[in-house]
C-alpha cells in the first residue's frame, strides 16, 4: 500500500473556523476523512503541529519511510529555515501545499524556504490541493 503523510504546520488546526473567506469552511478532519475514502489504496498519517521543531521531527520521522509527503509547513513556509532544511534532508519526496495562492497575497508570503527543496508546489486550489498532491504519488507509483 502507498505509504503518504500529511503534515501541516501552525493554524491548520482551525481550519473551517479560520478565515473562512480565505481557507474555506471545511475541517481538515472532514476533508481527511473524505480523502481516505477517495484513495483507499494509500495508507495516510496526518500530523499537525504549531511547534516548529515538532514539524522538523516529523518530516525527520517520515522522510526515510514513507512513499510521499504532502506538508502545508503554513506560516512557517516564510520564515523557516529548519523546516526547508529538514526537507533537503530527507529521501522521502515531498509536495508543497498551500491551500490559498500565496502569490496573490502579502509580500512575505511569496518567500518559501521549502518549495526549491521539493519535487513540486500547489497553491490556490484549496484542500484539493492535497487531493491532487496524492494523486501524483499515486500515479508515479504505479
Ligand atoms: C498557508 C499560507 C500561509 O501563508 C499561511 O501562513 C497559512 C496557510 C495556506 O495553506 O494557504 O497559515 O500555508
Amino acid at each position: 500500500m502507498l505509504q503518504i503523510a500529511i503534515i501541516n504546520g501552525p493554524n491548520l488546526n482551525l481550519l473551517g473556523k479560520r478565515e473562512p473567506g480565505v481557507y474555506g469552511h471545511e475541517s481538515f478532519d472532514d476533508f481527511l476523512a473524505q480523502l481516505k475514502k477517495d484513495f483507499p489504496q494509500v495508507a495516510f498519517t496526518y500530523f499537525q503541529s504549531n511547534i516548529e521543531g515538532e514539524l522538523v521531527q516529523a518530516i525527520q520521522d517520515h522522510g526515510f519511510n514513507k512513499d510521499g509527503i504532502i506538508l502545508n509547513p503554513a506560516a512557517y513556509t516564510h520564515t523557516s529555515v529548519a523546516i526547508g532544511d529538514a526537507v533537503a534532508a530527507i529521501q522521502t519526496p515531498v509536495i508543497e501545499v498551500h491551500i490559498s495562492n500565496v502569490h496573490a497575497r502579502e509580500d512575505f508570503r511569496k518567500i518559501s524556504h521549502v518549495s526549491a527543496k521539493a519535487v513540486g508546489s500547489i497553491v490556490g486550489l484549496g484542500l484539493n490541493g492535497y487531493a491532487l498532491a496524492t494523486e501524483w504519488f499515486v500515479s508515479k507509483k504505479s
